[in-house]
């Protein structure tokens, strides 16, 4: 079972704010929806409480400490290894954060991909995305787009996959 992690950042790698996204960019929406599209998507408590609802056509697991919590639609993990166990059979589950479970879940060795959509502005916040170590993330992937009347901001979707360790 692979984990990829995917994620839009700003310039200063803040991903979100009040527990919000900050920008809309219909683009990166298609994105992820297109990567995650049938998947299972792993995600802390607060961020599924942002969205309010399970994502259509993917299965979702939130990550929450709380014995006692119900996610209508979704099944509950109480730490990152409940969560990998119910995730066992799959080849590729998504992180879909926020903050919290990215840090968590980055140096994990089922961490293999990152999908960042790096948003090209920089805006306050209090959620941020982990500083993506060049020693253990190659840049394999990178298209780059201009702002257009849909998405104000210039972006980059940019994969990242987990170098290989020599002995
Ligand atoms: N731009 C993006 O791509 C993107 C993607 C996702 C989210 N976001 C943003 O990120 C922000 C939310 O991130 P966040 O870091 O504040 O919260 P988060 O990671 O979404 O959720 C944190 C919560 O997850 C639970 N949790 C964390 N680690 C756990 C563990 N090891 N075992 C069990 N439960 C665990 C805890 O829930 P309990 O308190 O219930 O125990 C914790 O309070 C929001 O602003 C959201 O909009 C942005």
């Amino acid at each position: 079972m692979k984990l990829f992690l995917i994620a839009a950042a700003a310039n200063n790698n803040v991903i979100g704010n009040n527990n919000q996204l900050i920008w809309h960019m219909p683009a990166d929406l298609k994105h992820f929806k297109d990567l995650t599209m049938g998947h299972t998507l792993i995600m802390g408590r607060k961020t599924f409480e942002s969205l309010g609802t399970p994502l259509k056509g993917r299965t979702t697991i939130v990550l929450s400490r709380k014995k006692d919590y119900d996610a209508k639609g979704c099944q509950v993990a109480h730490d990152l290894s409940d969560a990998l166990k119910l995730v066992k059979g799959e080849k590729e589950v998504f992180i879909a954060g926020g903050s919290q479970i990215y840090d968590q879940s980055m140096n994990l060795h089922q961490s293999r991909r990152i999908y960042l959509t790096r948003i090209f502005a920089s805006f306050d916040g209090d959620a941020y995305f982990p500083e993506i170590d060049p020693a253990q993330w190659e840049l394999i992937e990178r298209t780059d787009h201009q702002p257009d009347e849909k998405n104000k901001y210039a972006y980059s979707f940019q994969t990242y996959k987990r170098r290989l360790r020599c002995k």
